[in-house]
């Protein structure tokens, strides 16, 4: 069992592992694991492919920010969220004033490998490929990286070990800010 007095907000790229590493925070250490894409659908009624499609990209990105204020009145929370998150300011913002921000990276290669059987992600419905994903990855690199407090490599682990080194950066970070 953790327990934070904090949340743990997870970004990267679609596909770098944010869902399966806020899974099993929750699974083997007791943390509440709250996924926004699935609330915000929960709550429109409609998947993430549709609610672009209907109601377009502003209209979920406002959600996201909501969501995320919402969020400040928890604790002890491991947060998936969607991969464009954390691309406004104002997001990053949010997560701060009750959290600590975890990046999670992998290669384009990866990535690719791991989403190429979803249709849930419209921002890559039609770009399955390398060459558009490093394009995005790197458009977006500078913000995520700005964001992050640490930064944890998803290449070649085991999702237990990346949760594990997570862990473990954390508390050398709060042990850093007790001193
Ligand atoms: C998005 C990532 C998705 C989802 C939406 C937009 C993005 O979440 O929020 O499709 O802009 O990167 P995942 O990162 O969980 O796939």
């Amino acid at each position: 069992m953790v327990m934070k007095n904090y949340n743990i907000f997870l970004i990267g790229f679609m596909g770098a592992g944010k869902s399966s590493v806020s899974g099993c925070l929750s699974r083997e250490y007791g943390m509440d694991a709250v996924e926004m894409d699935e609330v915000i659908a929960k709550r429109e009624g409609m998947g993430i492919p549709e609610i672009f499609e209907k109601r377009g990209e502003e209209y979920f990105r406002r959600l996201e920010t909501e969501l995320l204020i919402e969020i400040q009145s928890r604790n002890n929370a491991v947060v998936s969220c969607g991969g464009g998150a954390a691309m406004r300011e104002q997001n990053v913002a949010e997560m701060k004033k009750n959290g600590k921000v975890v990046l999670l990276t992998a290669c384009p290669e990866t990535i690719l490998n791991r989403v190429k059987d979803s249709d849930e992600r419209p921002l890559l419905n039609g770009h399955k490929d390398v060459k558009y994903i490093s394009g995005l990855m790197e458009a977006r690199r500078e913000r995520y990286e700005a964001a992050a407090d640490i930064v944890v490599d998803t290449e070649g682990k085991s999702v237990s070990q990346i949760c594990g080194e997570l862990l473990e950066k954390l508390q050398e970070m709060d042990d850093r800010k007790e001193l």
